[in-house]
C-alpha cells in the first residue's frame, strides 16, 4: 500500500474529537512536528560525530486551547494506544512534578510539558493525532515531543530558542521515556529544512543544509512492519560499549578516535567492543563523504556509502534483523537503485532507498515480490521543521 502524507485529514480528525470531546471550547492553536529519515549516520550522534536526517512529510499534529481550570486535559487517537487514550492531571507545579507511569504514550507528552522553557503553564485541552508510523523507526516519539513543545509555544511563549527546544525535548525522552537518545532526531524534528537534507555536527551542533531536489531522485522508505522488543536494552548497552571503547582510547569520545587509533588498541578491547567501535568511526567518516558525494550528485557514490553503512550496522554493531537485511537486498536486486540501508535505532522499523525516479515503482514491486513480510512504502520530500498550521 502506498502512503503518503495526509495533513488534511489528520487535523480534521483533531478537530472532530476535540469538538466531540471538549464541547463548548474552541481551538486556539494547531501545530505540526515532524518525524524524520536518516540517510546516512546511524548510531554516531551520541558519539559526538556526524548525522544526515531529513525531516519527513509525515507528521505529528495537536490542535487545542487554554483553559482557566489548571487541569491539562490531553487525547490521543493513535490507534495503537491501547492504553487509555484521555489523560487528565493537573499542571505541575514545583511542589507537584510529573512523573513519568502509565500510560506510556502520555509520558512523553509530560515529560516536554515538564521541562517546558517558559510558564507558569495554563492548563489546556488538546487532542494529538500522528501518521508518523509508531516505533518504525522515523521518529515517532521525537515528533510527539516536538509537536508539543510547539503547542505549549502557541499558550504560553518562551524565548524561541530553537536548539533549547530541542535539548528539552531530548530531556524528556530520556527522562521520562527512560531511553538515552542523541540529539539527532528532536533537532531535524525543530529544525528540518524543505528541500534539504541536514549535515549535522553533533559535536558542536552546526548544520550544512544539503539540497536534495534532483526531480530525477527518489527517498523510498519502506517499513519492514516489525518490531524487536529487544531495543529496551540493545541500545543503552551500544551507547555504554561505544563509552568505553573511547576510554581505552583515551578520547573524549569516538569522534576523535581514528580508525589507527582503534586498531592501534585492539588487545586492549574487547573484541564486541572493538567491533562497535569499528562501525561507529568508519560511519562517521561515511556520513560526511556522503554529503559531499550528495552536494556533487554523485548518486553512485552516496549509494554505495548507504549499502556499507548497512553492512556495517548489520555485522559490526548488530542492530538490523533479518527482515531489514531482506529488505535492503530486494531493494539493490535490480536496475536504478543506488543504495538502500536500515534507518533509525534499528531492529526493525524502516529501511531507506535512494533510486531513480523512473525506477521506483518497479522497485516496489520487487522489494513487495520478494519480502516475506508485509511492507509499507512511503515516497517521501525534505520537509520543514515543526510549525504552526492554519486553524
Ligand atoms: C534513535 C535515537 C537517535 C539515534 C538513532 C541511531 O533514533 O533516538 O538519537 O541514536 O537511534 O542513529
Amino acid at each position: 500500500m502506498m502512503a503518503e502524507c495526509a495533513l488534511t485529514g489528520l487535523l480534521q480528525e483533531t478537530l472532530q474529537v476535540f469538538t466531540r470531546t471538549f464541547p463548548g471550547y474552541e481551538p486556539s492553536a494547531v501545530v505540526a512536528a515532524p518525524g524524520r529519515v536518516n540517510l546516512i549516520g546511524e548510531h554516531t550522534d551520541y558519539n559526538q560525530g556526524f548525522v544526515l536526517p531529513m525531516a519527513l512529510p509525515l507528521v505529528t499534529v495537536v490542535l487545542g486551547c487554554q483553559s482557566t481550570d489548571g487541569i491539562i486535559s490531553l487525547l490521543t487517537t493513535a490507534k495503537e494506544a491501547d492504553e487509555p487514550k484521555h489523560l487528565e492531571f493537573p499542571v505541575p507545579t514545583e511542589s507537584n512534578p510529573l512523573s513519568p507511569g502509565l500510560p506510556r504514550w502520555a509520558n512523553y507528552v509530560k515529560g516536554v510539558i515538564q521541562y517546558y522553557r517558559a510558564g507558569p503553564l495554563p492548563g489546556f485541552k488538546a487532542v494529538m493525532a500522528s501518521n508518523v508510523p509508531i516505533g518504525g523507526g522515523l521518529s515517532s516519539s521525537a515528533s510527539v515531543e516536538v509537536a508539543m513543545y510547539t503547542f505549549l509555544q502557541q499558550i504560553c511563549p518562551d524565548d524561541g530558542n530553537l536548539l533549547e527546544k530541542a535539548l528539552a525535548c531530548q530531556k524528556a525522552e530520556h527522562t521520562f521515556a527512560g531511553m538515552p537518545c542523541g540529539i539527532m532526531d528532536q533537532f531535524i524534528s525543530v529544525m528540518g529544512k524543505k528541500d534539504h537534507a541536514l549535515l549535522i555536527d553533533c559535536r558542536s551542533l552546526e548544520v550544512t543544509p544539503v539540497p536534495l531536489t534532483d526531480p530525477s531522485l527518489v527517498v523510498l522508505i519502506t517499513n519492514s512492519n516489525v518490531r524487536h522488543t529487544l531495543t529496551g536494552s540493545e541500545y543503552p548497552t551500544r551507547r555504554k560499549q561505544c563509552m568505553e571503547a573511547a576510554k581505552v582510547l583515551k578520547k573524549e569520545s569516538l569522534r576523535d578516535a581514528s580508525m589507527m587509533d582503534l586498531k592501534a588498541a585492539e588487545a586492549h578491547l574487547d573484541p564486541e567492543v572493538y567491533c562497535r567501535a569499528r562501525h561507529v568511526i568508519s560511519e562517521i567518516k561515511r556520513t560526511t563523504d556522503a554529503a559531499k558525494a550528495l552536494s556533487c550528485r554523485d548518486y553512485q557514490e552516496f549509494g554505495k556509502l548507504m549499502v556499507q553503512s548497512h553492512n556495517s550496522l548489520r555485522d559490526d554493531y548488530e542492530v538490523s534483523c533479518p527482515e531489514l537485511d531482506e529488505l535492503v537486498t530486494a531493494a539493490m536486486d535490480g536496475e536504478g537503485v543506488y543504495g538502500s540501508r536500515m534507518t533509525g535505532g534499528g531492529f526493525g522499523g524502516c529501511t531507506v532507498t535512494l533510486v531513480d525516479a523512473a525506477a521506483v515503482e518497479k522497485t516496489i514491486q520487487r522489494i513487495k515480490d520478494k519480502y516475506s513480510g508485509t511492507a509499507t512504502f512511503y515516497i517521501t520530500k525534505p520537509s520543514k521543521g515543526a510549525h504552526v498550521l492554519k486553524l
